[in-house]
């Protein structure tokens, strides 16, 4: 074990020297593994090959097709105190607790793909504020923060524990989050959410705000459910200086409803909100599938997410965990990889490695999702929460 993650936990979580001794346990350990190249033991020649230029002599992570895998997003925890209608059914069968990875195995999953240049954290769910215990994993985390290997940390949320956390979160090195919100309407918002009550999220936004985050809003495009709530939704954001996206709906996991009637394409969308709003293109990036517009009217930012109008997967830098340790190379794809035995398997974490690279030289080329009257079945049996999003 190259830290010892209790370490983390022990005195002022924010204690520097602290975060430092856990650097320092680090890059002590990444200087041992250098004499034992992860390449070595499984001969993917492809990845040796490209040479050993990600920090601390690990190869970096670049899949078949080019593209230099930098953003890893982590659920860590397939549950939820919501049941939106487009992500869960409402009686959902979750994980034994006991196949979950502890905080200090997430730990040391996230830290490998540090080590392999992983630029970008996201943690997610499920609702990962629910998930025990959470804040430790913040606050180990965020000594890659402090050594410069992780250029963001940051967190997709629901909201509803947002108010409870907020600051400590932002202690942690957090800078920017991604909040969920479909509606402004409290009853349809009881609606989607099934158990959520909005004042508790819109009372988690004001925290966040508060304490120096700035917030992102994700809204899924529900066709008759929130289609004539956009433009509200656009001014709200923007008026309360936050961006916001508009989802398409994907078909991943059974959830007691017919795809066809929730997917609402959003180049449709766009072109009402055109009709209403001066939409001005813009070049501006967030390294994921959201493609940006400028508001003229309002001066804000709308992003469109569209998987299935158009097919974002060409610039994918992205891979995915579980709370199992399970990676998916493609959030539209079934295969994946078992990364929990390899972690338990060993004190080093050579075998974790020669997994991860034996995974992302599987990473195909991208999803294959579609929706239409033949296609009303989820694409996967795979729930969102899982991979989360
Ligand atoms: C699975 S949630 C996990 C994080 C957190 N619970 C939340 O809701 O933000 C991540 C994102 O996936 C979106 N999502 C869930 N199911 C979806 C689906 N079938 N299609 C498109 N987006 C979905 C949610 O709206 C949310 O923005
Ligand atoms: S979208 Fe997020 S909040 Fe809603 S059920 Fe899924 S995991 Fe929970």
């Amino acid at each position: 074990m190259y830290y010892t993650f209790p370490q983390a936990l022990a005195g002022p979580q924010h204690d520097p020297e602290h975060r430092d001794a856990l650097v320092r346990n680090d890059r002590a350990q990444m200087n041992t593994s250098r004499k034992r190249l992860p390449m070595d033991s499984v001969g993917v020649e492809s990845v040796a090959s490209r040479g050993l230029d990600s920090a601390f002599g690990r190869a970096p992570l670049v899949d078949p097709f080019g593209r230099n895998i930098s953003y890893l997003r982590v659920s860590v925890t397939d549950r939820c105190d919501f049941r939106c209608v487009y992500c869960m059914s409402e009686h959902m069968a979750f994980l034994p607790k006991s196949d979950l990875l502890t905080l200090e195995e997430l730990d040391r999953l996230c830290s490998a793909f540090v080590v392999r240049g992983v630029r970008k954290l996201r943690l997610t769910g499920g609702e990962p504020l629910v998930r025990r215990g959470i804040m430790t994993l913040f606050a180990s985390l965020s000594r890659h923060l402090q050594s410069g290997q992780l250029d963001e940390l940051t967190l997709t949320t629901n909201g509803s524990q947002l108010a409870k956390h907020a600051q400590e979160i932002a202690a942690h090195g957090v800078r920017r989050i991604n909040v969920s919100l479909d509606t402004l309407d409290a009853e349809k918002f009881h609606t989607i959410t099934r158990w959520g009550d909005l004042k508790n999220v819109l009372a988690g936004i004001d925290a966040a705000q508060s304490a120096g985050l700035k917030v992102k809003i994700n809204t899924v495009a529900l066709k008759g459910v929130n289609d004539d709530e956009f433009p509200r939704l656009i001014e709200w954001a923007h008026g309360g200086d936050m961006d916001i996206t508009l989802i398409e709906v994907m078909p991943l996991g059974e959830v007691g409803e017919g795809r066809l009637d929730q997917y609402l394409p959003l180049s449709i969308v766009r072109a009402r909100l055109a009709q209403r709003f001066s939409l001005d293109d813009l070049d501006y990036r967030t390294g994921g599938p959201a493609r940006y517009v400028r508001v003229a009217e309002t001066g804000g930012r709308l992003g469109f997410i569209t998987p299935l109008t158009h097919n974002f997967c060409e610039s994918c830098n992205r891979v995915r965990v579980t709370c199992t340790g399970t990676l998916y190379m493609c959030l539209g794809q079934e295969d994946a990889a078992d990364l929990r035995k390899p972690l338990r398997a060993s004190e080093t974490d050579d075998p974790l490695h020669a997994a991860i690279d034996e995974a992302i030289v599987r990473k195909p080329k991208g999803h294959d999702f579609i929706i239409d009257r033949r296609h009303q079945r989820p694409a996967l049996a795979r729930h969102m929460s899982v991979t989360g999003g």
